[in-house]
């Protein structure tokens, strides 16, 4: 990102009330030059995301904060090659406030198995971090709110895979207006990083039959996935 389109990252978070912000190390160095005097700005590595969802899970910038019980910020290995983002937090994940540990949760777990993948090797959050009343679907103004919290986690793991799961979390990144399965297995770009769209597992627990063609994305994603070296 260069140093123009980063300043505008920053003002789309201030605009959205996150007044603290913190950086990778590696891009920290680029900014750093011109930010000397500002104290706002500290260090994180991955390995400390954890006191990011502490200092977040107070947050009320949307009215889902009234209904809420937990603030559900993510799971996962926070140095992960790939990150995957579901819709928001269900009944279960309100209640303990870990992400996908409801039944889609157990089989997301399974999915990941069934290619060989350990679900806490990668990074799993959602697009809103609190559970919409009656697991409706987010509301614009909802997700407008909650997005820079996962702007600012891609930002931080820099996952060089992303799995976006089902169709709230597709349009939320990449506003499609085609139906979901136009857009399988071909990869798409967030921010530069190489991104698929499958099914949302609640999705697979509801229509069984798009089980198979979820588990032909899902070896396009192993492969992808296997395939990746992480630079040092
Ligand atoms: N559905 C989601 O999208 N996310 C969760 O964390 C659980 C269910």
């Amino acid at each position: 990102m260069n140093i123009q389109a980063f300043k505008q990252y920053l003002e789309l978070l201030k605009l959205s009330g996150i007044q603290d912000i913190y950086f990778k190390n590696n891009l920290l160095k680029e900014i750093e030059p011109n930010q000397k005097n500002n104290s706002k700005i500290s260090r994180i590595t991955p390995n400390n995301i954890k006191n990011l969802k502490e200092k977040y899970s107070n947050c009320s910038k949307c009215k889902l904060s009234t209904s809420r019980n937990h603030f559900v910020y993510g799971n996962g290995n926070p140095n992960a090659d790939m990150m995957l983002i579901g819709e928001g937090p269900g009944a279960d994940e309100d209640k303990t406030g870990n992400v996908f540990v409801g039944k889609a949760g157990q089989l997301l777990t399974k999915m990941l198995k069934a290619i060989n993948i350990e679900r806490d090797e990668v990074y799993i959050s959602n697009i809103i971090k609190c559970r919409p009343p009656g697991n409706r679907n987010p509301h614009n103004d909802e997700v407008e709110a909650c997005l820079p919290y996962l702007l600012e986690q891609i930002e931080i793991i820099s996952p060089k895979l992303i799995l976006l799961l089902g169709r709230v979390a597709a349009i939320s990144l990449f506003h499609i207006d085609q139906t979901l399965k136009n857009y399988r297995q071909k990869p798409l770009y967030f921010q530069g990083i190489k991104t698929y769209i499958t099914y949302h597992p609640s999705a697979l627990l509801r229509n069984p039959h798009w089980k198979k063609p979820a588990w032909v994305d899902l070896q396009k994603v192993r492969d992808d996935y296997k395939g990746l070296t992480k630079e040092t």
